[in-house]
């Protein structure tokens, strides 16, 4: 029998809501064919897919990024402004395509602003400048008399964006990157271009680029760290895992917690002795990725994914006083959770959990104890293959995020089973919290860890509510065989 202990007084800390974030790039039918489709009768006046816009609306993202990942390091801004027929059709090497233009900033701007959602911009560092990424800051937010400013006005926006949220580039260590840099050279470009657009606006928030681990020793984040101090806010973590072997898919988070826990150690051994705010970590870009190569990057998930994803967002609870901004990548046909045709649209797997999450997680993460029968597997991405392992992990079935809301009346429960087989009974503790008898169940689930959702078959994985008549102070349930399972209680 499995336990799972939680006491309302062990806090871990408060869960920023920053953390549910998407991101959109243009690649592949992200964003033409995905978000925008000036042709097509789903679509609004301004070319916005109405049917894709409520999906994403649903998810209630706090923050959105944009422009890309590996696209931005080409891309100049201004191509993405003004007139649509003026706008250059340009070569693209992040992609190799050709890129239109016709979706660009202030089309970004009216996307965010009809999802309710804070934009979050990611400027080129890579073929870039620092003074083009102060001018697009000036563009965005510049209230006075000035040339980027009044181009926005001219535009037909005479009121500030006032995007907050600015990446000081992306994967600039990556060998793939436009013009990637060794972090000397990034450090360098990074702290210009962090000066000048602070100078525009000082109340931006600045994300710079941390390491990665395909290509990057923490020594990249020794050094970036040390020389962006004081000129950036978070420093970013990219983690895709996946692998078609299900027990190591779902161990994917376990890479996660790794990689936040080097994080953090060069962190403070970077800002030792310095007065400067410690960064925060953004994962600000995150996700199961590993069926699909090329330009298109149309992954189709299954469940397994879906408890994958789960289990990142638990991951993300319980680093809450670290990870404070993250953004799964991407949102729609490209790695996404919402997957279009020019008819119509599916809800992928892994977008049940996040929804589940968002909705129906609280803010304050509590330190669970769980005592659950374990499996032992190396974690490997599917594309770094065998000599790339983790050493071996010993992996719990169970996996809790428990978190409460500010009153502390009512506790959540998010428990993935991944047990691939077998439910697995559980003893659950609640210490002083009584709860109502009646609590609420979300449960996402499937007939097999393989089975995926598509047009023909949408519901596949889905979630599923029901109640449940016997929560008590201490009381038993079963969570099923590759399951996630919210339960909500109240407090009596
Ligand atoms: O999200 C897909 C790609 O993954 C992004 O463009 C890049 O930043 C990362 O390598």
């Amino acid at each position: 029998m499995a336990r799972i202990k939680v006491d309302i007084d062990r806090r871990i800390g408060i869960i920023n809501p920053s953390i549910y974030g998407g991101f959109i790039e243009h690649l592949g039918r992200c964003i033409y064919g995905g978000i925008y489709d000036e042709s097509s009768p789903l679509s609004d006046e301004r070319g916005f897919r109405k049917d894709v816009l409520g999906a994403l609306k649903a998810l209630r993202l706090p923050n959105l990024r944009y422009p890309g990942g590996n696209f931005v390091s080409g891309y100049h801004w201004q191509d993405g402004v003004g007139p649509k027929e003026k706008r250059p059709r340009k070569m693209e090497f992040a992609w190799h395509t050709v890129e239109s233009n016709r979706f660009g900033t202030d089309e970004f701007i009216e996307y965010c602003r009809s999802l309710e959602t804070e934009p979050f911009l990611c400027v080129n560092l890579g073929s870039g400048t620092p003074e083009e990424a102060a001018a697009w800051v000036e563009y965005c937010n510049g209230t006075e008399d000035s040339h980027y400013a009044n181009m926005r006005k001219a535009n037909g926006y005479p009121e500030p964006h006032n995007v907050k949220y600015w990446g000081l580039g992306n994967e600039m260590g990556g060998y793939w990157q436009i013009c990637a840099k060794n972090a000397g050279d990034y450090a360098k470009i990074a702290v210009e271009a962090a000066k000048m657009m602070r100078w525009v606006d000082p109340t931006i928030k600045l994300i710079g680029c941390g390491f990665l681990e395909q290509v990057d020793p923490p020594s990249w984040n020794l050094e970036v760290v040390d020389k962006l101090a004081g000129f950036m806010d978070y420093i970013s973590l990219h983690i895709y895992t996946g692998n078609s072997d299900y027990y190591t898919n779902v161990a994917g988070p376990v890479r996660a917690q790794r990689l936040i826990d080097v994080f953090n150690a060069t962190i403070t051994i970077a800002m030792a002795g310095k007065k400067a705010p410690r960064p925060e970590i953004a994962m600000d870009e995150w996700n199961v990725w590993y069926k699909t190569f090329g330009s298109e990057l149309e992954e189709q998930y299954d469940l397994s994914d879906a408890l994958t994803v789960a289990g990142f967002l638990n991951v993300m609870h319980r680093n809450c006083t670290t990870v404070t901004l993250s953004n799964l990548a991407q949102m729609v046909n490209v790695i996404a959770p919402i997957f279009t045709s020019p008819e119509g649209l599916f809800l992928q797997t892994i977008y049940h959990p996040f929804k589940v999450y968002r909705d129906h997680c609280h803010r304050i993460a509590l330190d669970a104890f769980v005592d659950s029968s374990s499996y032992e597997t190396r974690v490997v991405h599917e594309w770094s293959g065998a000599g790339n392992e983790s050493p071996i992990e010993t992996v719990p079935y169970l996996d809790v995020s428990a978190t409460l809301n500010e009153h502390a009346t009512e506790l959540s429960l998010a428990v993935i089973n991944r047990h691939k087989d077998e439910p697995i009974e559980t003893e659950i503790h609640l210490g002083d919290f009584q709860p109502k008898r009646t609590a609420l169940v979300y449960e996402i689930n499937g007939s097999r860890v393989d089975v995926q959702n598509s047009f023909s078959e949408p519901d596949n994985v889905t979630t599923t509510e029901k109640r449940f008549e016997k929560a008590a102070g201490a009381f038993k349930y079963q969570f099923p065989a590759h399951s996630i399972t919210l339960l909500k209680l109240a407090r009596a």
